[in-house]
């Protein structure tokens, strides 16, 4: 009996001091939730959308503030605002860019519903570049390293 009493005192200290402990130990958190999603799937797991903004950021040789703003008062990253006129515009390539691999590409959608990457992707056009250069290449003779002749025929190269 006052074996059977101690016994049961000393498990529930234990208890007591295990579950202190437990509670002060750092809690294992989650990847953080995605609130603000309107051109990828809702379903898109966290490293997914981490290694998609991370190609993003490559493509355009930039980095996340270029879309992406701090908040002021905590001072952290806030991915979820919209406060940046880059990330609507990235939203529209991103649309841009799924209508031409679709269209012309033959295209399938993934297991997660996004259209695969099969002709073009933002480096195709960007190259590192942030905003790429939009200018006109000049023909022909003015601009030698365009291939071939240009519109004027190659009798009128020498
Ligand atoms: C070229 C612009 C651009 C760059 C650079 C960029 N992002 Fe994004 N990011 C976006 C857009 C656009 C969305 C919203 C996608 C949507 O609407 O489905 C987004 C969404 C996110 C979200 C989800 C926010 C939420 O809760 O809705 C996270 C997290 C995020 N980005 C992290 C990053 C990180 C980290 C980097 C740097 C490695 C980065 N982004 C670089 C444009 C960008
Ligand atoms: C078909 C070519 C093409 C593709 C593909 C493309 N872009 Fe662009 N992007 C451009 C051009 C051209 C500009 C420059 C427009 C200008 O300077 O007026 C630009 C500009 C931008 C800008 C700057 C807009 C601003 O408001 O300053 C962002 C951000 C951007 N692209 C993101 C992306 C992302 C992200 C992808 C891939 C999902 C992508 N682009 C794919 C051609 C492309």
């Amino acid at each position: 009996m006052i074996i059977n009493k101690k016994f049961s005192i000393t498990t529930i200290l234990i208890g007591i001091i295990s579950l202190c402990v437990a509670s002060s130990l750092p809690q294992p958190s989650g990847p953080p939730k995605l609130v603000n999603l309107k051109v990828f799937p809702k379903s898109i797991p966290y490293r997914v959308l981490d290694h998609q903004m991370d190609v993003w950021a490559a493509s355009l040789g930039v980095r996340c503030n270029f879309c992406h703003v701090r908040n002021a008062q905590t001072h952290k990253m806030d991915f979820a605002s919209d406060a940046k006129p880059e990330k609507i515009s990235a939203r529209y390539m991103y649309v841009m860019m799924g209508k031409i691999n679709k269209k012309y590409f033959e295209a399938q959608k993934d297991s997660l519903g996004m259209i695969m990457t099969m002709g073009v992707n933002c480096n195709t056009c960007h190259r590192g570049v942030s905003h790429p250069d939009i200018k006109a290449v000049a023909a022909g003779n003015d601009n030698p390293g365009y291939g071939g002749p240009g519109p004027v025929g190659p009798d009128k190269v020498n």
